[in-house]
Protein backbone atom coordinates (compact mmCIF):
# COMPACT_ATOMS: atom_id res chain seq x y z
CA UNK A 1 0.00 0.00 0.00
CA UNK A 2 2.45 2.62 1.05
CA UNK A 3 4.28 3.86 -2.22
CA UNK A 4 5.04 2.70 -6.23
CA UNK A 5 7.76 0.38 -5.68
CA UNK A 6 9.59 -1.48 -8.66
CA UNK A 7 8.29 -5.17 -7.73
CA UNK A 8 11.08 -7.68 -9.85
CA UNK A 9 13.90 -8.84 -8.01
CA UNK A 10 17.48 -9.00 -10.27
CA UNK A 11 20.42 -8.69 -8.23
CA UNK A 12 22.41 -8.89 -11.43
CA UNK A 13 20.51 -5.70 -12.72
CA UNK A 14 20.91 -4.25 -9.19
CA UNK A 15 24.30 -4.87 -9.55
CA UNK A 16 24.45 -3.20 -12.89
CA UNK A 17 22.56 -0.21 -11.84
CA UNK A 18 25.19 0.62 -8.87
CA UNK A 19 27.87 -0.27 -11.40
CA UNK A 20 26.39 2.81 -13.57
CA UNK A 21 26.87 5.09 -10.47
CA UNK A 22 29.64 7.82 -10.31
CA UNK A 23 32.70 8.20 -8.25
CA UNK A 24 31.39 4.78 -6.35
CA UNK A 25 34.97 3.41 -4.38
CA UNK A 26 34.24 0.30 -3.62
CA UNK A 27 33.80 -0.30 -0.03
CA UNK A 28 36.63 -1.00 2.07
CA UNK A 29 35.74 -3.70 4.29
CA UNK A 30 34.65 -3.35 7.96
CA UNK A 31 37.79 -3.86 9.44
CA UNK A 32 38.91 -0.80 11.68
CA UNK A 33 37.74 2.86 10.67
CA UNK A 34 36.07 3.61 7.77
CA UNK A 35 38.00 4.64 4.29
CA UNK A 36 38.21 7.87 3.62
CA UNK A 37 36.74 7.30 0.10
CA UNK A 38 33.31 5.44 1.83
CA UNK A 39 33.26 8.98 3.76
CA UNK A 40 33.53 10.44 0.84
CA UNK A 41 30.54 8.64 -0.38
CA UNK A 42 28.80 9.16 2.42
CA UNK A 43 28.94 12.81 1.91
CA UNK A 44 27.87 12.67 -1.49
CA UNK A 45 24.46 10.43 -0.33
CA UNK A 46 23.76 12.82 2.57
CA UNK A 47 23.75 15.38 -0.39
CA UNK A 48 21.25 13.12 -2.03
CA UNK A 49 18.91 12.95 0.49
CA UNK A 50 19.10 16.77 1.33
CA UNK A 51 19.57 15.68 5.75
CA UNK A 52 21.27 18.71 6.36
CA UNK A 53 18.77 21.43 5.11
CA UNK A 54 16.08 19.66 7.15
CA UNK A 55 18.18 18.89 10.15
CA UNK A 56 19.72 22.79 10.53
CA UNK A 57 17.94 25.63 11.98
CA UNK A 58 18.38 28.90 10.39
CA UNK A 59 21.22 30.52 11.42
CA UNK A 60 21.88 26.92 13.44
CA UNK A 61 24.71 24.84 12.99
CA UNK A 62 24.74 22.26 10.52
CA UNK A 63 22.91 18.91 11.40
CA UNK A 64 22.13 20.14 14.59
CA UNK A 65 18.63 19.73 14.31
CA UNK A 66 15.87 22.08 15.19
CA UNK A 67 14.37 22.51 11.71
CA UNK A 68 10.49 22.96 12.01
CA UNK A 69 8.76 20.92 9.80
CA UNK A 70 4.89 21.76 8.62
CA UNK A 71 2.61 18.45 8.41
CA UNK A 72 -1.45 19.21 8.55
CA UNK A 73 -1.36 17.60 11.70
CA UNK A 74 0.90 19.94 13.46
CA UNK A 75 4.83 21.06 13.47
CA UNK A 76 7.65 18.38 13.77
CA UNK A 77 11.17 19.58 14.88
CA UNK A 78 13.93 17.81 13.32
CA UNK A 79 16.76 16.81 15.92
CA UNK A 80 19.97 17.02 16.56
CA UNK A 81 22.27 14.35 14.20
CA UNK A 82 25.80 15.41 15.25
CA UNK A 83 28.17 12.67 16.99
CA UNK A 84 27.56 14.43 20.43
CA UNK A 85 27.20 11.49 22.52
CA UNK A 86 24.27 12.81 24.58
CA UNK A 87 22.10 15.01 22.43
CA UNK A 88 22.90 14.47 19.01
CA UNK A 89 23.59 10.55 17.28
CA UNK A 90 26.97 9.67 18.69
CA UNK A 91 25.97 6.46 20.00
CA UNK A 92 24.41 5.17 17.23
CA UNK A 93 25.58 2.29 15.54
CA UNK A 94 25.56 1.61 11.71
CA UNK A 95 22.47 -0.94 12.63
CA UNK A 96 20.70 1.64 14.29
CA UNK A 97 20.90 4.51 11.80
CA UNK A 98 19.76 1.90 9.64
CA UNK A 99 16.72 1.26 11.33
CA UNK A 100 16.07 4.59 11.56
CA UNK A 101 15.96 5.42 7.85
CA UNK A 102 14.92 1.38 7.20
CA UNK A 103 11.74 1.56 9.88
CA UNK A 104 11.31 4.44 11.18
CA UNK A 105 12.57 3.15 14.76
CA UNK A 106 14.95 5.47 16.87
CA UNK A 107 17.58 4.00 18.93
CA UNK A 108 15.63 3.49 21.82
CA UNK A 109 12.79 1.71 20.46
CA UNK A 110 10.40 4.89 19.57
CA UNK A 111 8.21 5.30 16.49
CA UNK A 112 9.48 8.18 14.62
CA UNK A 113 6.91 10.35 12.68
CA UNK A 114 6.94 9.98 8.87
CA UNK A 115 7.95 14.09 8.53
CA UNK A 116 11.52 12.55 8.38
CA UNK A 117 10.98 10.64 4.94
CA UNK A 118 11.88 7.75 6.62
CA UNK A 119 8.84 5.98 3.90
CA UNK A 120 11.44 6.69 1.31
CA UNK A 121 14.62 6.19 2.79
CA UNK A 122 13.82 2.60 3.45
CA UNK A 123 15.10 1.35 -0.02
CA UNK A 124 18.09 2.78 0.75
CA UNK A 125 20.75 0.25 0.99
CA UNK A 126 22.42 -0.85 4.19
CA UNK A 127 25.82 -0.21 2.08
CA UNK A 128 24.86 3.53 1.47
CA UNK A 129 23.38 4.02 5.28
CA UNK A 130 26.91 2.42 6.55
CA UNK A 131 28.69 5.19 4.18
CA UNK A 132 25.91 8.11 5.57
CA UNK A 133 26.80 6.81 9.25
CA UNK A 134 30.26 6.99 8.23
CA UNK A 135 30.46 10.78 7.22
CA UNK A 136 28.02 11.97 10.21
CA UNK A 137 30.62 10.97 12.42
CA UNK A 138 33.08 13.36 11.15
CA UNK A 139 30.98 16.30 11.23
CA UNK A 140 31.17 19.00 14.21
CA UNK A 141 29.61 17.32 17.22
CA UNK A 142 26.89 20.25 18.81
CA UNK A 143 25.39 19.82 22.45
CA UNK A 144 21.67 20.37 21.73
CA UNK A 145 18.96 18.92 22.57
CA UNK A 146 16.02 18.10 20.58
CA UNK A 147 13.10 20.07 20.60
CA UNK A 148 9.80 18.27 21.02
CA UNK A 149 7.40 17.99 18.30
CA UNK A 150 3.82 20.14 18.39
CA UNK A 151 1.06 17.58 17.58
CA UNK A 152 -2.74 17.69 18.01
CA UNK A 153 -4.06 14.57 19.59
CA UNK A 154 -4.39 12.00 18.52
CA UNK A 155 -0.44 12.21 16.43
CA UNK A 156 0.70 13.46 19.83
CA UNK A 157 1.03 10.11 20.52
CA UNK A 158 4.53 8.25 19.01
CA UNK A 159 3.15 4.60 19.20
CA UNK A 160 0.27 5.66 16.95
CA UNK A 161 2.55 5.68 14.36
CA UNK A 162 2.80 1.38 14.89
CA UNK A 163 -0.66 1.67 13.04
CA UNK A 164 0.45 4.27 10.59
CA UNK A 165 3.22 1.55 9.92
CA UNK A 166 0.63 -1.27 9.38
CA UNK A 167 -1.73 0.29 7.01
CA UNK A 168 0.28 2.37 4.88
CA UNK A 169 4.06 1.79 4.82
CA UNK A 170 5.71 -0.80 3.43
CA UNK A 171 9.83 -1.68 4.69
CA UNK A 172 12.15 -2.71 1.29
CA UNK A 173 15.05 -2.18 0.20
CA UNK A 174 14.90 -1.03 -3.41
CA UNK A 175 15.51 -4.11 -5.48
CA UNK A 176 15.23 -3.24 -8.78
CA UNK A 177 13.77 -3.95 -12.47
CA UNK A 178 15.40 -6.07 -14.63
CA UNK A 179 13.76 -5.50 -17.48
CA UNK A 180 14.53 -1.80 -17.54
CA UNK A 181 18.01 -0.66 -17.73
CA UNK A 182 20.67 -0.11 -15.37
CA UNK A 183 20.47 3.36 -15.87
CA UNK A 184 16.90 3.64 -15.32
CA UNK A 185 17.39 1.40 -12.12
CA UNK A 186 19.89 3.87 -10.76
CA UNK A 187 17.57 6.76 -11.14
CA UNK A 188 14.44 4.95 -9.52
CA UNK A 189 16.96 4.00 -6.93
CA UNK A 190 17.54 7.84 -6.27
CA UNK A 191 14.02 9.32 -7.02
CA UNK A 192 12.19 6.61 -4.81
CA UNK A 193 15.16 6.68 -1.79
CA UNK A 194 17.55 8.99 -1.18
CA UNK A 195 15.69 11.90 -2.86
CA UNK A 196 12.57 11.06 -1.70
CA UNK A 197 10.68 13.25 -4.06
CA UNK A 198 7.31 11.87 -3.88
CA UNK A 199 7.60 13.04 -0.17
CA UNK A 200 6.87 16.29 -2.08
CA UNK A 201 5.17 15.50 -5.56
CA UNK A 202 2.78 12.52 -4.63
CA UNK A 203 -0.56 13.32 -3.70
CA UNK A 204 -1.39 11.95 0.44
CA UNK A 205 -4.42 10.93 1.62
CA UNK A 206 -6.55 12.05 4.68
CA UNK A 207 -3.46 10.31 7.03
CA UNK A 208 -0.56 11.94 5.15
CA UNK A 209 0.27 8.65 3.71
CA UNK A 210 1.02 8.78 -0.50
CA UNK A 211 -1.02 6.55 -2.73
CA UNK A 212 0.58 4.20 -4.85
CA UNK A 213 -1.83 3.99 -7.65
CA UNK A 214 -1.09 8.05 -8.67
CA UNK A 215 2.54 7.65 -7.73
CA UNK A 216 4.37 11.33 -8.74
CA UNK A 217 1.25 12.92 -9.40
CA UNK A 218 1.49 16.18 -7.93
CA UNK A 219 0.79 16.76 -4.02
CA UNK A 220 1.29 18.92 -1.53
CA UNK A 221 4.65 19.31 0.55
CA UNK A 222 5.41 22.21 3.13
CA UNK A 223 2.44 23.98 2.25
CA UNK A 224 3.07 24.26 -1.32
CA UNK A 225 1.78 22.27 -3.68
CA UNK A 226 4.67 20.36 -6.28
CA UNK A 227 3.50 19.60 -9.31
CA UNK A 228 3.02 16.20 -11.43
CA UNK A 229 6.46 14.73 -12.41
CA UNK A 230 4.28 12.20 -14.66
CA UNK A 231 4.13 12.24 -18.56
CA UNK A 232 1.21 14.68 -18.65
CA UNK A 233 1.72 17.12 -21.37
CA UNK A 234 -0.11 20.18 -20.17
CA UNK A 235 0.82 19.82 -16.11
CA UNK A 236 3.85 17.33 -16.42
CA UNK A 237 7.11 16.81 -17.57
CA UNK A 238 6.03 14.98 -20.72
CA UNK A 239 6.88 18.09 -23.19
CA UNK A 240 10.50 18.48 -20.91
CA UNK A 241 13.55 16.46 -22.54
CA UNK A 242 15.46 14.67 -20.16
CA UNK A 243 18.07 17.26 -20.93
CA UNK A 244 15.86 19.63 -19.58
CA UNK A 245 15.14 18.14 -16.48
CA UNK A 246 18.65 18.06 -15.93
CA UNK A 247 19.52 21.03 -16.44
CA UNK A 248 16.31 22.38 -13.85
CA UNK A 249 17.82 19.98 -11.14
CA UNK A 250 21.53 21.41 -11.44
CA UNK A 251 21.20 24.66 -12.25
CA UNK A 252 17.54 25.82 -10.85
CA UNK A 253 15.82 26.63 -14.23
CA UNK A 254 16.15 25.68 -17.69
CA UNK A 255 14.12 27.38 -20.82
CA UNK A 256 10.56 25.69 -19.69
CA UNK A 257 10.66 26.35 -15.85
CA UNK A 258 12.28 27.53 -12.51
CA UNK A 259 12.49 26.52 -9.13
CA UNK A 260 10.89 28.51 -6.39
CA UNK A 261 9.56 27.77 -3.04
CA UNK A 262 10.58 24.61 -1.75
CA UNK A 263 12.03 23.23 -4.89
CA UNK A 264 14.39 25.71 -4.49
CA UNK A 265 15.73 24.59 -1.45
CA UNK A 266 15.77 21.15 -2.57
CA UNK A 267 17.86 21.92 -6.10
CA UNK A 268 20.45 24.65 -3.56
CA UNK A 269 20.74 22.16 -0.99
CA UNK A 270 20.58 18.71 -2.77
CA UNK A 271 20.15 18.09 -6.90
CA UNK A 272 23.08 20.84 -7.54
CA UNK A 273 25.56 18.84 -6.05
CA UNK A 274 24.56 15.52 -8.11
CA UNK A 275 26.49 13.99 -10.72
CA UNK A 276 25.97 14.10 -14.09
CA UNK A 277 25.23 10.94 -14.55
CA UNK A 278 22.90 10.81 -11.14
CA UNK A 279 21.06 13.39 -12.87
CA UNK A 280 20.36 11.42 -16.24
CA UNK A 281 19.37 8.57 -14.26
CA UNK A 282 16.81 10.37 -12.71
CA UNK A 283 15.81 12.14 -15.50
CA UNK A 284 15.46 8.33 -17.57
CA UNK A 285 13.31 7.39 -14.47
CA UNK A 286 11.19 10.53 -14.49
CA UNK A 287 10.58 10.17 -18.64
CA UNK A 288 9.48 6.22 -18.28
CA UNK A 289 6.49 7.93 -15.80
CA UNK A 290 2.47 7.57 -17.62
CA UNK A 291 0.49 10.03 -18.25
CA UNK A 292 -2.36 9.68 -17.14
CA UNK A 293 -3.50 13.95 -17.29
CA UNK A 294 -6.92 14.33 -16.84
CA UNK A 295 -8.74 16.08 -19.42
CA UNK A 296 -7.83 19.86 -20.11
CA UNK A 297 -10.80 22.19 -18.36
CA UNK A 298 -12.53 24.96 -20.40
CA UNK A 299 -11.09 27.92 -20.95
CA UNK A 300 -12.25 29.98 -17.79
CA UNK A 301 -13.13 33.38 -18.88
CA UNK A 302 -15.67 36.03 -16.89
CA UNK A 303 -14.86 39.15 -14.82
CA UNK A 304 -12.42 37.79 -12.41
CA UNK A 305 -10.29 36.78 -15.65
CA UNK A 306 -11.00 40.15 -17.10
CA UNK A 307 -9.23 41.45 -13.81
CA UNK A 308 -6.53 39.50 -13.92
CA UNK A 309 -5.48 40.59 -17.38
CA UNK A 310 -5.69 44.34 -16.26
CA UNK A 311 -2.85 43.96 -13.21
CA UNK A 312 -1.08 41.56 -15.36
CA UNK A 313 -0.35 44.19 -17.63
CA UNK A 314 0.44 46.43 -15.22
CA UNK A 315 2.54 44.34 -12.45
CA UNK A 316 4.09 41.55 -14.27
CA UNK A 317 4.00 41.50 -18.41
CA UNK A 318 7.33 43.96 -17.84
CA UNK A 319 9.53 40.80 -17.02
CA UNK A 320 7.50 37.96 -18.38
CA UNK A 321 6.11 40.33 -20.98
CA UNK A 322 2.51 40.11 -22.77
CA UNK A 323 2.70 36.79 -24.40
CA UNK A 324 3.60 35.30 -21.31
CA UNK A 325 6.35 33.77 -23.41
CA UNK A 326 9.12 35.24 -21.14
CA UNK A 327 12.72 35.39 -21.94
CA UNK A 328 15.16 32.23 -21.59
CA UNK A 329 17.51 32.08 -18.78
CA UNK A 330 16.25 35.13 -17.09
CA UNK A 331 12.14 35.00 -16.47
CA UNK A 332 10.67 31.83 -16.46
CA UNK A 333 7.80 31.78 -19.34
CA UNK A 334 4.14 31.31 -18.10
CA UNK A 335 2.40 30.37 -21.45
CA UNK A 336 2.78 26.90 -22.37
CA UNK A 337 4.13 26.19 -18.19
CA UNK A 338 3.93 22.93 -16.60
CA UNK A 339 4.29 24.92 -13.03
CA UNK A 340 1.17 27.29 -14.40
CA UNK A 341 -0.87 24.65 -14.96
CA UNK A 342 -0.21 22.61 -11.89
CA UNK A 343 -3.30 20.78 -11.09
CA UNK A 344 -3.48 22.82 -7.53
CA UNK A 345 -2.64 26.36 -7.64
CA UNK A 346 -1.16 27.28 -4.15
CA UNK A 347 2.63 27.74 -5.24
CA UNK A 348 1.83 30.17 -8.05
CA UNK A 349 -0.33 32.15 -4.95
CA UNK A 350 2.51 32.08 -2.44
CA UNK A 351 4.92 32.90 -5.20
CA UNK A 352 2.78 35.98 -6.10
CA UNK A 353 2.56 37.07 -2.70
CA UNK A 354 5.75 36.31 -1.01
CA UNK A 355 7.89 36.90 -3.92
CA UNK A 356 10.63 33.76 -5.08
CA UNK A 357 14.39 33.61 -6.25
CA UNK A 358 15.67 31.14 -8.28
CA UNK A 359 18.52 29.28 -6.19
CA UNK A 360 22.41 30.23 -6.98
CA UNK A 361 23.80 27.26 -8.06
CA UNK A 362 27.40 26.86 -9.07
CA UNK A 363 26.77 27.08 -12.79
CA UNK A 364 23.93 29.97 -12.53
CA UNK A 365 25.08 32.08 -9.39
CA UNK A 366 22.76 35.14 -10.26
CA UNK A 367 19.53 34.30 -8.42
CA UNK A 368 17.31 36.15 -10.04
CA UNK A 369 14.53 37.49 -7.62
CA UNK A 370 10.48 37.65 -8.44
CA UNK A 371 9.26 40.56 -6.54
CA UNK A 372 6.71 40.21 -3.69
CA UNK A 373 2.97 41.33 -4.41
CA UNK A 374 1.59 40.84 -0.92
CA UNK A 375 1.61 44.64 -0.28
CA UNK A 376 0.62 46.11 -3.80
CA UNK A 377 -2.14 43.44 -4.17
CA UNK A 378 -5.10 42.67 -2.51
CA UNK A 379 -6.87 38.80 -2.19
CA UNK A 380 -9.32 39.69 -5.28
CA UNK A 381 -6.49 40.87 -7.33
CA UNK A 382 -3.99 38.38 -6.49
CA UNK A 383 -6.71 35.43 -7.24
CA UNK A 384 -7.78 37.17 -11.03
CA UNK A 385 -3.95 37.31 -11.92
CA UNK A 386 -3.06 33.72 -11.16
CA UNK A 387 -6.40 32.47 -12.87
CA UNK A 388 -5.46 34.81 -15.49
CA UNK A 389 -2.20 33.35 -16.21
CA UNK A 390 -3.43 29.69 -16.06
CA UNK A 391 -6.10 30.38 -18.73
CA UNK A 392 -4.33 32.77 -21.12
CA UNK A 393 -2.25 31.55 -24.13
CA UNK A 394 -3.90 28.47 -24.67
CA UNK A 395 -2.47 27.51 -20.68
CA UNK A 396 -5.64 25.15 -19.40
CA UNK A 397 -6.37 25.16 -15.15
CA UNK A 398 -8.93 25.79 -12.24
CA UNK A 399 -9.21 29.16 -11.30
CA UNK A 400 -8.12 30.29 -8.26
CA UNK A 401 -10.92 32.20 -5.32
CA UNK A 402 -10.15 34.96 -3.72
CA UNK A 403 -10.75 33.46 -0.15
CA UNK A 404 -8.44 30.63 -0.98
CA UNK A 405 -6.00 33.71 -1.16
CA UNK A 406 -7.31 34.90 1.67
CA UNK A 407 -6.51 31.60 3.57
CA UNK A 408 -2.92 31.10 1.95
CA UNK A 409 -2.05 34.34 2.95
CA UNK A 410 -2.82 33.76 6.65
CA UNK A 411 -1.48 30.83 6.63
CA UNK A 412 2.31 32.29 5.49
CA UNK A 413 1.35 34.59 8.42
CA UNK A 414 1.61 31.25 10.73
CA UNK A 415 4.60 30.02 9.24
CA UNK A 416 6.53 33.43 8.91
CA UNK A 417 7.39 32.17 5.37
CA UNK A 418 6.90 31.51 1.95
CA UNK A 419 6.10 28.45 -0.17
C1 LIG B 1 12.10 16.63 5.32
C2 LIG B 1 12.97 16.82 6.45
C3 LIG B 1 14.01 15.76 6.77
C4 LIG B 1 14.98 15.24 5.95
C5 LIG B 1 15.19 15.53 4.48
C6 LIG B 1 15.75 14.34 6.77
N1 LIG B 1 15.26 14.31 8.05
FE1 LIG B 1 15.98 13.22 9.59
N2 LIG B 1 14.38 13.79 10.72
C7 LIG B 1 13.49 14.76 10.38
C8 LIG B 1 12.55 14.96 11.48
C9 LIG B 1 11.38 15.94 11.47
C10 LIG B 1 12.93 14.07 12.48
C11 LIG B 1 12.24 13.87 13.84
C12 LIG B 1 11.17 12.84 13.68
C13 LIG B 1 10.42 12.59 14.96
O1 LIG B 1 10.52 13.39 15.90
O2 LIG B 1 9.74 11.55 15.01
C14 LIG B 1 14.09 13.34 11.98
C15 LIG B 1 14.76 12.35 12.69
C16 LIG B 1 15.91 11.72 12.24
C17 LIG B 1 16.63 10.72 13.00
C18 LIG B 1 16.25 10.21 14.37
C19 LIG B 1 17.18 10.95 15.29
C20 LIG B 1 16.91 10.94 16.75
O3 LIG B 1 17.62 11.67 17.41
O4 LIG B 1 15.98 10.26 17.20
C21 LIG B 1 17.73 10.38 12.24
C22 LIG B 1 18.80 9.38 12.60
C23 LIG B 1 17.68 11.15 11.02
N3 LIG B 1 16.57 11.96 11.06
C24 LIG B 1 18.62 11.08 10.02
C25 LIG B 1 18.47 11.67 8.76
C26 LIG B 1 19.34 11.42 7.65
C27 LIG B 1 20.58 10.54 7.66
C28 LIG B 1 18.83 12.13 6.60
C29 LIG B 1 19.30 12.18 5.16
C30 LIG B 1 19.47 10.89 4.50
C31 LIG B 1 17.65 12.84 7.09
N4 LIG B 1 17.48 12.54 8.40
C32 LIG B 1 16.86 13.66 6.32
C33 LIG B 1 13.41 15.42 9.18
C34 LIG B 1 14.20 15.16 8.08
C1 LIG C 1 9.93 19.71 -0.16
C2 LIG C 1 9.09 19.40 -1.28
C3 LIG C 1 9.75 18.91 -2.57
C4 LIG C 1 10.65 17.89 -2.73
C5 LIG C 1 11.25 16.98 -1.67
C6 LIG C 1 10.91 17.80 -4.15
N1 LIG C 1 10.18 18.75 -4.83
FE1 LIG C 1 10.25 19.11 -6.84
N2 LIG C 1 8.98 20.68 -6.61
C7 LIG C 1 8.41 21.09 -5.42
C8 LIG C 1 7.61 22.29 -5.67
C9 LIG C 1 6.81 23.06 -4.63
C10 LIG C 1 7.73 22.58 -7.04
C11 LIG C 1 7.12 23.76 -7.80
C12 LIG C 1 8.17 24.86 -7.89
C13 LIG C 1 7.81 26.03 -8.77
O1 LIG C 1 6.67 26.14 -9.24
O2 LIG C 1 8.69 26.86 -9.01
C14 LIG C 1 8.59 21.54 -7.61
C15 LIG C 1 8.95 21.49 -8.95
C16 LIG C 1 9.71 20.47 -9.52
C17 LIG C 1 9.99 20.36 -10.94
C18 LIG C 1 9.49 21.32 -12.02
C19 LIG C 1 8.09 20.98 -12.42
C20 LIG C 1 7.46 21.97 -13.35
O3 LIG C 1 6.47 21.58 -14.00
O4 LIG C 1 7.92 23.13 -13.44
C21 LIG C 1 10.77 19.24 -11.11
C22 LIG C 1 11.32 18.70 -12.41
C23 LIG C 1 10.96 18.65 -9.79
N3 LIG C 1 10.31 19.43 -8.85
C24 LIG C 1 11.67 17.50 -9.55
C25 LIG C 1 11.93 16.98 -8.28
C26 LIG C 1 12.76 15.83 -8.02
C27 LIG C 1 13.44 14.99 -9.09
C28 LIG C 1 12.79 15.66 -6.67
C29 LIG C 1 13.57 14.64 -5.87
C30 LIG C 1 14.99 14.68 -6.06
C31 LIG C 1 11.97 16.71 -6.07
N4 LIG C 1 11.45 17.50 -7.09
C32 LIG C 1 11.76 16.87 -4.72
C33 LIG C 1 8.57 20.49 -4.18
C34 LIG C 1 9.46 19.45 -3.90
C1 LIG D 1 10.98 42.03 -11.80
C2 LIG D 1 10.61 40.95 -12.66
C3 LIG D 1 9.33 40.19 -12.34
C4 LIG D 1 8.04 40.70 -12.20
C5 LIG D 1 7.59 42.14 -12.25
C6 LIG D 1 7.18 39.54 -12.01
N1 LIG D 1 7.92 38.40 -12.02
FE1 LIG D 1 7.19 36.53 -11.82
N2 LIG D 1 9.08 35.78 -11.83
C7 LIG D 1 10.24 36.53 -11.97
C8 LIG D 1 11.38 35.66 -11.75
C9 LIG D 1 12.85 36.05 -11.79
C10 LIG D 1 10.86 34.38 -11.47
C11 LIG D 1 11.63 33.11 -11.11
C12 LIG D 1 11.56 32.92 -9.60
C13 LIG D 1 12.00 31.57 -9.12
O1 LIG D 1 12.01 30.62 -9.89
O2 LIG D 1 12.30 31.43 -7.91
C14 LIG D 1 9.42 34.49 -11.55
C15 LIG D 1 8.56 33.43 -11.36
C16 LIG D 1 7.18 33.50 -11.44
C17 LIG D 1 6.31 32.37 -11.31
C18 LIG D 1 6.74 30.89 -11.11
C19 LIG D 1 7.13 30.32 -12.46
C20 LIG D 1 7.63 28.88 -12.40
O3 LIG D 1 8.11 28.39 -13.45
O4 LIG D 1 7.55 28.25 -11.34
C21 LIG D 1 5.02 32.86 -11.40
C22 LIG D 1 3.74 32.07 -11.30
C23 LIG D 1 5.13 34.28 -11.61
N3 LIG D 1 6.46 34.63 -11.62
C24 LIG D 1 4.04 35.12 -11.76
C25 LIG D 1 4.15 36.51 -11.78
C26 LIG D 1 3.01 37.39 -11.70
C27 LIG D 1 1.56 36.93 -11.66
C28 LIG D 1 3.51 38.65 -11.69
C29 LIG D 1 2.72 39.94 -11.56
C30 LIG D 1 1.84 40.04 -10.41
C31 LIG D 1 4.95 38.56 -11.80
N4 LIG D 1 5.29 37.24 -11.84
C32 LIG D 1 5.81 39.64 -11.84
C33 LIG D 1 10.30 37.87 -12.25
C34 LIG D 1 9.22 38.75 -12.21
Amino acid sequence: MGKYRATAVGALWFALAFAGAPALPAWTGNHGAPHYSEIARGRYLVKAGDCAYCHTADNGKPFAGGRAVPTPFGIIYSTNITPDKDTGIGRWSEADLYRAMHSGIDRRGNHLYPAFPYPWYTEVTPDDVKAIHAYLATVEPVRKHDRPPELSWPFSMRSLMAVWNKLYFDEGTFTGNPRKSAQWNRGAYLVEGLGHCGACHTPKNFAGATKASDAFEGGYGEHAFAPSLAGGLRDGLGGWTAGEIVEYLKTGSNAKSSAAGPMADEVLHSTQYLSDQDLAAMAAYLKGLPNNESKAPDAATGQLVTLGRDVYADDCSGCHLRSGEGQPGVFPPLKGSSAIQAAKADTLVRIVLDGAQVPPTASKPTGLEMPSFAEKLDDRQVAAVVSFIRNAWGNRAATVSQGEVARMRSQMHQDGGGP
